[in-house]
């Protein structure tokens, strides 16, 4: 595992530090918006996730063409303004649940372009779906087939399915984001058989259209040989399929997944360089398997918001176990960022007002939390002097952050504050113990 031991870093090109040595975000001073809004405070910089849409779009369509699609992968981030954004990007979604299909149509995005995922939808999130005219659903098992079906020829209508498939590949990243080995709960296996079953019933039942397949093999991937791998096997599968059942796959959905830059040592990846080597793989091989090409979807999410993202805090307690340990606790913590309490990734944390001094103290950075476990970040560099009331950001927060944000130690969260040209707003209100207390009766 990577820890922040590094001091210093600008990860991201949108931080700096101005001449006085704080830091700014997305061209905006870190202490007036400290000042105006509390903290803790999610931060997102507008014009980077425009930034990220246009890099995704431009590259898949020059690429694969006019007709390949970017799909948001909404848990990243899901509240109604950054809908907002990805319906005027031009970009899709991927929604998994009845929750954010229904914050997706309070921004009036067009739900033709959602994509409806999840191992276990419900009936009545089926048949929330179908009425709300959500454009395809991402089908993981028969058992949901036969529901969706049902469902929708009670609505009198048709509904435009891919279905998931698990093509096999372990992502090696970590246990919790890997969904595209055999054993995975996600999908329907190639190894098995189970996919080529699903597709059969799928073909053969009478209010679903068969419009192609979808993958996901996991998250926070650096190697693009992951993609040429998982490319590979479901080109392989459409044509076998095809041969089989006679069933040509209008549409290929190959999924997320790219990851981010969260400390020093890991890579920036180039989106537009990636898919471009993966799209030549596939044009390659599905020419070597003469078969068209399917339309092509990304389903990027952390790679579109998380680096727009910037959680600030304020200090509190710092104590200090002499011989032991320094910790430097924040007012927000595991409920704001669950992230390393479950998955132990590597954050980096840096004070606001000034650099970290050649002569730094290695601290935990811990929240508020009646828990030990409620843990930011350890060994983070920090100035000796750091004290009650000094400012922390923690960068590239802007993805499952506020979406995996939980009230624990009824801690209401925070609110998510846009900046764009050099302008703030906010785009999801403080919560308030009213707000957590109001639907006890
Ligand atoms: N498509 C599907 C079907 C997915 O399940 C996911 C993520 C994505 C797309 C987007 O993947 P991304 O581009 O964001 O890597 N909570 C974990 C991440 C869980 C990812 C779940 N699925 C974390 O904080 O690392």
């Amino acid at each position: 595992m990577i820890t922040t031991i590094e001091k210093n870093e600008m990860i991201c090109e949108n931080l700096k530090r101005d001449m006085s040595g704080e830091l700014c975000f997305a061209n905006m001073p870190l202490t007036p918006l400290a000042k105006k809004y509390g903290t803790p405070l999610y931060l997102y910089d507008e014009e980077r996730i425009r930034q990220r849409c246009r890099t995704y779009l431009a590259a898949v369509r020059e690429t694969f063409g006019e007709d390949a699609q970017v799909l948001y992968a909404s848990k990243a981030a899901s509240f109604k303004r950054i809908y907002e954004i990805m319906k005027e990007e031009g970009m899709g979604t991927d929604v998994v649940s009845r929750g954010e299909i229904y914050t997706a149509g309070l921004a009036d995005f067009p739900l033709e372009r959602a994509y409806f995922h999840s191992n276990n939808k419900t009936d009545e999130d089926i048949a929330y779906a179908i009425k709300a005219g959500v454009g395809y659903f991402v089908v993981d098992n028969s058992e949901e087939l036969f529901a969706i079906d049902e469902i929708a020829g009670r609505q009198r209508k048709r509904q435009k399915i891919l279905l998931r498939i698990t093509p096999g590949i372990d992502p090696h990243t970590y246990a919790a984001v890997a969904t595209g080995k055999v054993d995975s709960k996600f999908g329907s296996a190639i190894e098995t058989g189970q996919a080529e079953e699903i597709t059969a019933l799928a073909l053969s039942l009478p209010s679903v259209e068969l419009c192609g397949f979808h993958c996901h093999v996991g998250s926070q991937i650096f190697d693009s040989e992951v993609y040429l791998a998982t490319t590979r096997v479901m080109l392989k599968f459409t044509k076998d399929i095809y041969d089989s059942l006679g069933f040509m796959a209008k549409e290929l959905d190959i999924g997320g997944g790219w990851g981010v830059r969260y400390v020093k040592e890991q890579p920036t990846i180039d989106i537009a360089e990636n898919i471009k080597k993966v799209g030549a793989a596939m044009k390659a091989y599905a020419c070597e398997l003469r078969i068209e090409l399917p339309k092509i979807s990304f389903e990027p999410g952390r790679s579109i918001v998380a680096d727009a993202g910037l959680t600030l805090y304020t200090v509190g307690t710092v104590k200090r176990i002499p011989g032991y340990k320094s910790y430097v606790s924040v007012d927000g913590g595991m409920t704001d960022n669950p992230r390393f309490a479950l998955y132990g990734s590597p954050y980096t944390i840096l004070p606001v007002a000034g650099d970290v001094p050649e002569d730094y103290e290695l601290c935990s950075v811990v929240g508020r939390c009646c828990e030990s476990g409620d843990i930011l970040q350890e060994n983070v560099p920090m100035p000796r002097d750091i004290k009650r009331g000094d400012l922390l950001a923690c960068l590239t927060t802007g993805a499952y952050h506020y979406s995996m944000a939980s009230n624990y130690n009824k801690i209401p969260r925070p609110p998510v504050v846009m900046l764009a040209d050099g302008e703030s707003y906010v785009a999801v209100k403080r919560e308030s113990p009213e707000h957590l207390a109001a639907l006890d009766v």
